[in-house]
């Protein structure tokens, strides 16, 4: 028996990075895995391959998380083919730009607030009846450390939209309690993944992980999938609201 083996799970942004080996580790641990993204070929890539490995527990949509009716057919779709929904891993997002608040471009931060903050609203809004239906469910929301200090590279609507993703956490995690739906926080330091690296140039962040972090390296997307099987499972029964850090100690210094 999987720690997920009764868990129907939606998991956005899982054509890459932390989403796609979420996806994997999920259908690794027994649960059925409901992958959307908006780059559709990455995506069946990562569900052919899951499926190869576990049979037919995974299915991909195309799916963008800040189009309210792409919400709508997502749930759907997903409920109608694995007859639930229990889990939602928040975790499609972008980044943002590196200009300072005099040059902030106003279009950056309304398409990063779009995606990394009211994507997330949207996933619990369209989730939340499914999960009343299912007797209750966990969300997990990808916030990142830059909602918690002013992270040095991370850019300042990022950090605005992994703030309002904290503080939405809390404010739906006291709302929905007493639907039995859990909601919780991860925030990710620094991790090595097609995001950082197309944002953070390698010598930057050899410098970034002497200078910040206290284990002196940039964590791998497992580490922060493995806290989200946690949190989905019902191992994390009496935690909600809560946020979970993982960023190698960054958070100390
Ligand atoms: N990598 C890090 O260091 C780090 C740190 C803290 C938080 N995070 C957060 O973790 C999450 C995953 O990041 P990652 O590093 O794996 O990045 P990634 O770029 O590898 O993956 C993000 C995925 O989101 C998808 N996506 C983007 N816009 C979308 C939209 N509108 N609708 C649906 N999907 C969309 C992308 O296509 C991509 O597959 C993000 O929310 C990110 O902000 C990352």
């Amino acid at each position: 028996m999987g720690r997920l083996s009764d868990k129907v799970a939606i998991i956005t942004g899982a054509a890459s990075g932390m989403g796609a080996v979420t996806a994997q580790l999920f259908a690794r641990e027994g649960a059925k895995v409901i992958a959307t993204d908006i780059q559709d070929d990455k995506l069946k890539e990562v569900v052919n391959d899951i499926n190869k490995q576990y049979g037919e527990v995974s299915i991909a949509i195309r799916h963008d998380v800040t189009d309210e009716k792409s919400w709508e057919d997502t749930v759907k779709q997903g409920a109608e083919h694995f007859g639930k929904i229990n889990v939602l891993i928040n975790n499609a997002g972008i980044g943002a730009s590196d200009a300072d608040f005099e040059d902030y471009p106003l279009d950056d931060w309304n398409k990063v607030l779009s995606v990394d903050a009211t994507g997330n609203l949207l996933g619990i809004k369209h989730v939340v009846p499914e999960m009343k239906k299912a007797g209750g469910g966990s969300i997990v929301n990808i916030s990142s450390l830059a909602a918690l200090l002013a992270l040095p590279g991370a850019g300042i609507a990022y950090s605005a939209a992994k703030g309002a993703t904290r503080t939405l956490t809390k404010v739906a995690a006291n709302n929905l309690a007493r639907f039995n739906i859990r909601v919780n926080s991860i925030h990710p330091g620094y991790i090595l993944t097609d995001l950082v690296r197309k944002h953070v140039p390698e010598e930057v962040r050899k410098q970034l992980a002497d200078a910040h972090i206290p284990l002196g390296k940039f964590g791998d997307p497992e580490d922060i999938a493995y806290i989200s099987v946690f949190l989905a499972s019902d191992e994390s029964k009496f935690m909600t609201g809560s946020e979970v850090v993982a960023d190698g100690g960054q958070a100390i210094r």
